[in-house]
Parts: structure tokens; sequence; C-alpha cells
């Protein structure tokens, strides 16, 4: 294999790697995930040239196994993202994410006149794909949030 000869982020003992994520993505993913709010040792690495992705990054977080509604969240802007599952330096398991039907929370509704942009309520969209792009459909308002003006709230 000629693309890794070595790796550019260390391997870990245990704990779960993120990769392929878009590279201009990486920080919406460390902030849906809260990664800025724990103690566990991470590393990452942004704009590893990637077949795919053109450029990707890659998380590694040590001694952390995620629900999978926890990961699920992450697919709504890095749907092409690939969790590996790392015990004694082995992957034990990879999983792909997957777009729930549902979001509550973390995104905030594109629309200025929209409720939860004056009142403190919790959003919620349902998801809407097509053509593997994605969309949020507001519960409140109806309007249509596109991937490129998700705004993350945490
Ligand atoms: N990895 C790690 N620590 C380990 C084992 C693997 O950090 N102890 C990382 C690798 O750096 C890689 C990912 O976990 O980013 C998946 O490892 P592996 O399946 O060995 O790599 P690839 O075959 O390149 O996986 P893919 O085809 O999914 O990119
Ligand atoms: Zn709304």
């Amino acid at each position: 294999m000629q693309k890794e000869k070595k790796l550019m982020v260390s391997a870990i003992n245990n704990g779960t790697v993120i990769d392929h994520i878009p590279a201009k993505d990486l920080f919406k993913v460390i902030s849906i995930l809260s990664l800025d709010k724990i103690k566990n040792t991470i590393t990452f690495g942004t704009n590893l040239e990637s077949t795919k992705l053109g450029k990707k990054a890659v998380i590694k977080i040590s001694d952390i196994f995620f629900e999978d509604s926890a990961i699920n969240k992450i697919a709504l802007i890095a749907p092409e993202a690939q969790l590996n599952i790392i015990k004694n330096y082995e992957v034990v398991e990879k999983k792909t994410v997957s777009v729930p039907e549902k979001i509550v929370g973390i995104v905030k509704c594109v629309n200025p006149k929209c409720i939860t942009n004056h009142e403190q309520i919790v959003t919620k969209f349902k998801v809407l794909q097509s053509n593997h792009q994605i969309a949020l459909k507001c519960e409140y308002c109806e309007k249509i949030t596109d991937k490129e003006h998700i705004k993350i709230i945490l």
C-alpha cells in the first residue's frame, strides 16, 4: 500500500478514530461531539491527503466509545465519516454514520423570524435527503436550512 507508509497521527491504544472527515468540517465535528469539554487525550490531523475527499481530517479520542445516537449527529455535516473502534491497538470494528430522521437542538434555524430564534425553545428539524444532499426542515416555521447554512449551536 503506497498511500500510507507511516501514520500522520500516531496510533492509539484504545478508543475511537473518526476518519474521512472533510477537512473544512473538522471544527464542527469537534463541537457537535463536545470534544472541547472532555478530559481524554485527543489527537487530530487535518488537511491530510485523501483520494476520496481531497483534504480530510482525522480525530483520535482515547478511551471513549460513543453511543450511535451521539455519533449519528455528525452525519449532518460529515456523512462520509468512518468510525474505527480501537482496542489494544487493533481496529476491532468499523462503522459508518447514518443520518438521523430528526435533529433536536444542535442546529440553528436559518429563518430569522423563527420562534426558536426569539424564545428559549429547543430547535427541532425533520431531515430531508435527496441526491446525497441533506437539508433540515424546521418543525416550527417549516423553513428549510440547507447543508451550507447549518450553524451549530451548543
Ligand atoms: N488507527 C489508529 N490506531 C490504531 C489502529 C488504527 O489510530 N491502533 C487508525 C488509522 O490511523 C486509521 C484508522 O484507525 O486512520 C483505520 O485504521 P485501518 O483500518 O488500519 O486503516 P485503513 O485500512 O486505511 O482504513 P480505511 O480504509 O477505513 O481508511
Ligand atoms: Zn424555524
